[in-house]
C-alpha cells in the first residue's frame, strides 16, 4: 500500500506540487496525467523516496522499483549485469530468467547501446520487476515506441502486474493506455498542479 499526503513541493520558492493526496493498495494500478512540466515526475520522485524536500508525508513499501522515463542503464554493463547489479542475489541464471520475462532473454550479454530503446525500456521493465516489489513506479514505461511496440510492452506490463499484484503507479499521456492498465486515473492541473476531478462541471 501507498499512502501519499504532499501538501507542498516547491523548487526554488515556487510550488509546483499542492494538496496531492491519494492512496493505492495492493494490486490497484493508479495512472497520472497531466500536461508536460506540470510535475508528474517530481511527483513520482517524492513517492519513491528518492526526492524528501517537501513538506507532507509518504507511506511506501520496502520493497519498491522505479523505472525512470529513460531506462537509465549502466553503458558499461551489459544487459544481464544491469540487472545483478541492482539485485545482486538473482546471479546470472535469474537476470536472464527476469529478462525471458519481458523477451530479451536473447540480448544478456550485449551492452545497452547495442540495444533498441524498445529493448532498453524492457531491459528497465524486467529491472523493476526482478525485484518482486510491492510498490512499482514507471514514468511514462512506454512512451517515445511506435504504436506496436508500445502496446507489446503494455500487455507485457499488464501480465507482470497481474502476476506479482503491487500497488502500481505510472505516467502516461496516452488516455488509452491508462484506461487499459489503471484501475483509477489521477488527473493533475493547474499551477501549482494539484488533482483534477474526474469530471469537471460545464
Ligand atoms: N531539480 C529541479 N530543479 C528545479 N526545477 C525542477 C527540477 N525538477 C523539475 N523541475 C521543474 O518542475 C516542473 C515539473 O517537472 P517534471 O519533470 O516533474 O514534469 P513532468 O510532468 O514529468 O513533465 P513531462 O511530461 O515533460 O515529463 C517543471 O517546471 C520543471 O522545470
Ligand atoms: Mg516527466
Amino acid at each position: 500500500m501507498i499512502e501519499a499526503d504532499i501538501r507542498v513541493k516547491s523548487f526554488g520558492g515556487a510550488p509546483v506540487l499542492r494538496d496531492i493526496r491519494f492512496r493505492v493498495a495492493t494490486g490497484e494500478v493508479l495512472a497520472i496525467l497531466g500536461p508536460s512540466g506540470i510535475g508528474k515526475s517530481t511527483l513520482l520522485r517524492i513517492v519513491a523516496g528518492i526526492d524528501s524536500a517537501f513538506e507532507g508525508t509518504v507511506a511506501r513499501p520496502e520493497r519498491l522499483s522505479m523505472a525512470f522515463q529513460e531506462p537509465t542503464l549502466l553503458p558499461w554493463r551489459t544487459v544481464a549485469e544491469n540487472l545483478t547489479l541492482v539485485h545482486p542475489s538473482l546471479g546470472r541464471e535469474g537476470a536472464v530468467a527476469a529478462l525471458a520475462r519481458v523477451g530479451i532473454e536473447d540480448r544478456a550479454d550485449l551492452f545497452p547501446r547495442q540495444l533498441s530503446l524498445g529493448q532498453q525500456r524492457r531491459v528497465a521493465l524486467a529491472r523493476a520487476f526482478a525485484g518482486d516489489p510491492e510498490a512499482l513506479i514507471l514514468d511514462e514505461p512506454f512512451a517515445s515506441l511506435d504504436p506496436a511496440t508500445a502496446d507489446e510492452m503494455l500487455a507485457l506490463t499488464e501480465g507482470l502486474i497481474a502476476g506479482s499484484r503491487p500497488a502500481t503507479i505510472f505516467v502516461t499521456h496516452s488516455e488509452p493506455e491508462a484506461a487499459r492498465l489503471a484501475t483509477r486515473i489521477l488527473r493533475l492541473g493547474g499551477r501549482p498542479a494539484t488533482i483534477r476531478p474526474d469530471k469537471e462541471a460545464g
